[in-house]
C-alpha cells in the first residue's frame, strides 16, 4: 500500500500511520478550539484510546474511509480522509442527499489555527480530488460542510467545488441541535453532473 497519496511541490497528503505519535497528534489537534469549533463541537474531547479506536486498522469503523495526514514541507499539519458515498446510503437517505453514483467525499482541518489562511486548506482539497478524479475514476468530489462555516466555503471554492442546491439539517450536533448544512461539489472535469 502507498504510503504516499498525492503531492504537488511541498504538498503531500499521506496515510495516517499505524504509530503513538500520530495519534497523539490527532488528539492534540481535534482538541484545539480552532479545529473543535467546526469538528464534532457537541462531542467531549477527543481521548487517545478514542482516537485509536477511530482510526487505527481493526474491527471498529467502517473501513471505507481512508485518513491521512497532509503535510507542508515535510510538517504535518493536518487531516484529510476521503471515501465513497457509494457505502453512505442511508446516511444520504436521512439526510435527502442524492449524489452521482461514483461521487467520492472528503473531510478535513487543518491543525494548527497560525497555518489558517495560508491556502493549505484549498490546495489540498484540489490536490486530493485530483487525485480521486484520475485513480477512482470519481464522477464528482462533495462534501458537507455547516452553512456558517464561511471560511471552509471560501477554501472549497478555491479548490473549484461550488454550492449545490439547498441547505438541510445534517445528522451532527451543535448544542443538541442538527446542524444546518450544505453540500458542495466538484464535478469531474469534463462533465458536469446534478447532485440532487
Ligand atoms: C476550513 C479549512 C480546512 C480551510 O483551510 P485553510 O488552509 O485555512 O484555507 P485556505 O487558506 O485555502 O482558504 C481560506 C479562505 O477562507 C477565507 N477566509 C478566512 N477567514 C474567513 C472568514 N472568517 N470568513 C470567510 N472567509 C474567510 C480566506 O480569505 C480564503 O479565501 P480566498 O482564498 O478566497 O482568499 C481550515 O480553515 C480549518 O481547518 N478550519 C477548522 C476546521 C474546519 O472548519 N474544517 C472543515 C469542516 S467542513
Amino acid at each position: 500500500m502507498k504510503d504516499v497519496i498525492a503531492s504537488d511541490a511541498d504538498l503531500v497528503v499521506r496515510r495516517l500511520r499505524d504509530q503513538p505519535e500520530e495519534y497523539s497528534r490527532i488528539v492534540t489537534w481535534r482538541n484545539s478550539p480552532y479545529v473543535r469549533e467546526w469538528w464534532d463541537p457537541d462531542d467531549p474531547p477527543l481521548t487517545l484510546e478514542a482516537a485509536i479506536e477511530e482510526l487505527g486498522p481493526g474491527e471498529d469503523g467502517d473501513g471505507q474511509a481512508t485518513f491521512c495526514i497532509i503535510e507542508l514541507a515535510g510538517d504535518p499539519v493536518g487531516f484529510i480522509q476521503f471515501y465513497p458515498w457509494d457505502t453512505e446510503a442511508a446516511y444520504l437517505a436521512e439526510i435527502g442527499l442524492r449524489l452521482p453514483k461514483g461521487s467520492w467525499g472528503l473531510d478535513i482541518f487543518i491543525g494548527d489555527s497560525g497555518l489558517a489562511g495560508r491556502r493549505i486548506g484549498s490546495r489540498a482539497v484540489r490536490l486530493l480530488s485530483d487525485h480521486l478524479f484520475a485513480e477512482e475514476s470519481a464522477t464528482a468530489v462533495a462534501l458537507i460542510t455547516e452553512a456558517t462555516n464561511a471560511r471552509s466555503h471560501a477554501a472549497y471554492r478555491r479548490a473549484g467545488m461550488r454550492a449545490s442546491g439547498e441547505p438541510f439539517l445534517d445528522t451532527d450536533l451543535r448544542d443538541g441541535q442538527r446542524v444546518e448544512s450544505i453540500l458542495m461539489i466538484r464535478d469531474r472535469p469534463g462533465g458536469t453532473v446534478d447532485a440532487r
